[in-house]
């Protein structure tokens, strides 16, 4: 028997790329590849790279440069481009990097066996159209092999919203949602396997629309419905949501299906109404804080999270401090802030920047409020009692750390508990990233 051929994959960026990557394994392993942690030993790396952000592209050639002493001590290594930069850059990647054996966009991945094989009789392999297939149903069915106590399961792709900043809607093309029984099978073969959470991802994913059983589309609040019915399926999380398709029968799910949890992801950007009208937002400052309103109505324990990117095109000092207020008015448990960077080929791209240096010490100023606040909301778990999902052993002996259902990082000692356990925790101490607690069942 020949002993199978070891794949080495580096993943950039979002949950989405998270996901792609296993079903990229997935779908080599037909191929007899088994994943490695080690580049070295690898017959194939493949880097899994994100394009939302300025630099990407360079950091992937970068990154191939450095692979090349790879290939040079073993010739026979293969060296693939896969997501977001492979979309937009496509063939100019084997152009500047003759090392490449392969580029593959995010929608075009279920052909990898094919081109895997062409790429073994020494060819070159080249593939980022927007087929018209749909990947999933193409790729084969997942495997049974025992996994991690928590999954992320994408049921929608793309984006119709063209913000003024994103490169997404080009990368990952229009929105497309996946039918609902696909998405049980996969949920029902995931919980199979061990999984106790699952994270439904989607760039839009509170826009998804499904083919449903009944033929007519399901929004993303009736397919939480029917996960919920999924036996041993304990935790369910969405993300990343857009403002407004946060519908009526959404919110209400928070506040009465028990398997969703209290946790949302939830971006705005910027708390000022002329910099959204520049970004294309299609919502203002007040119309996202009525929609908070509405969801902590719902759910008032409810933890929130936000994006925001400071120094977009245009934005003040005094636009910058309608963003502050509106992270005053929220505050979030936790929050993901960035410099604007420009994306070539979107609407933003055309427009002047602010100072660099002024966009940094905005940054640095929007972070702190946010830590802070981040800060006071860990403080406020000490003495409650949450739920822990184990996901894995601690450093000290006995110890296991997990998620609570609002996603803070618990540290438990002595929790006498497996990996994928659910557990009964009271917080008793509290970090700016994590909690520590004890065992109460
Ligand atoms: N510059 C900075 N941040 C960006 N994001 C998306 N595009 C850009 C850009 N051009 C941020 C947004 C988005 C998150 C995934 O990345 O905040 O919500
Ligand atoms: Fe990008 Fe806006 Fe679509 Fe989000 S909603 S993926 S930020 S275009």
């Amino acid at each position: 028997m020949t002993s199978p051929k070891k794949l080495f994959i580096k993943t950039f960026g979002c949950q989405m790329n998270v996901y792609d990557s296993e079903r990229m394994a997935e779908a080599l392993g037909g191929e007899g590849y088994v994943e490695t942690k080690s580049q070295e030993d690898a017959d194939m790396i493949l880097l899994n790279t994100c394009h939302i952000r300025e630099k990407a592209v360079e950091k992937v050639y970068s990154d191939l440069g450095r692979l090349k002493k790879f290939k040079e001590a073993k010739p026979d290594l293969k060296i693939g481009v896969a997501g977001c930069v492979a979309q937009a850059e496509g063939g100019e990647i084997m152009r500047r990097q003759p090392l490449v054996d392969l580029v593959v966009g995010p929608q075009s991945y279920h052909r990898l066996p094919e081109m895997e094989a062409l790429i073994q009789q020494g060819k070159r392999a080249l593939d980022t159209d927007f087929p018209e297939e749909d990947k999933f149903e193409k790729l084969k069915a997942r495997p049974k092999a025992p996994r991690g106590p928590t999954a992320f399961l994408t049921v929608q792709e793309g984006c119709d919203k063209f913000c003024a900043f994103c490169v997404v809607p080009y990368t990952r093309g229009a929105e497309v949602s996946r039918p609902v029984t696909r998405i049980l099978d996969e949920a029902r073969n995931l919980v199979e396997r061990g999984v106790r959470e699952i994270t439904l991802l989607g760039q839009n994913v509170n826009a998804y629309h499904g083919a449903g059983p009944k033929g007519t589309d399901y929004t993303l609040a009736q397919l939480i419905w029917e996960l919920d019915k999924v036996d041993g399926l304990e935790r369910i999380r969405f993300t990343t949501s857009h403002p407004n398709d946060m519908t009526d029968e959404l919110i209400e799910a928070h506040g009465n299906c028990a398997k969703l949890m209290p946790y949302l992801h939830l971006p705005v950007q910027s708390g000022s109404d002329h910099i959204l009208k520049r970004m294309n937002r299609s919502h203002t400052a007040e119309s996202y804080l009525r929609v908070i309103e509405r969801i902590r109505a719902a759910r008032p324990d409810i933890v929130l999270s936000g994006d925001f990117i400071v120094g977009f095109p245009e934005e003040t000092e005094a636009h910058f401090q309608e963003t502050l207020d509106l992270v005053e008015q929220v505050k979030y448990g936790y929050a993901y802030s960035f410099k604007y960077s420009t994306r070539p080929g979107t609407p933003a791209a055309e427009r002047a920047l602010v100072d660099a240096a002024e966009a940094d010490d905005r940054l640095q100023r929007l972070q702190a409020l946010i830590t802070k606040h981040q800060r006071e909301i860990q403080d406020c778990m000490i003495g409650r009692e949450v739920s822990v999902l184990f996901e894995k052993p601690g450093r000290d002996e006995g110890q296991m750390v997990g998620k609570s259902e609002y996603l803070h990082a618990v540290h438990v000692a002595n929790a006498n508990a497996q990996v994928g356990d659910i557990a009964k925790v009271r917080i008793v101490d509290a970090g700016t990233n994590s909690l520590k607690g004890e065992l109460l069942s």
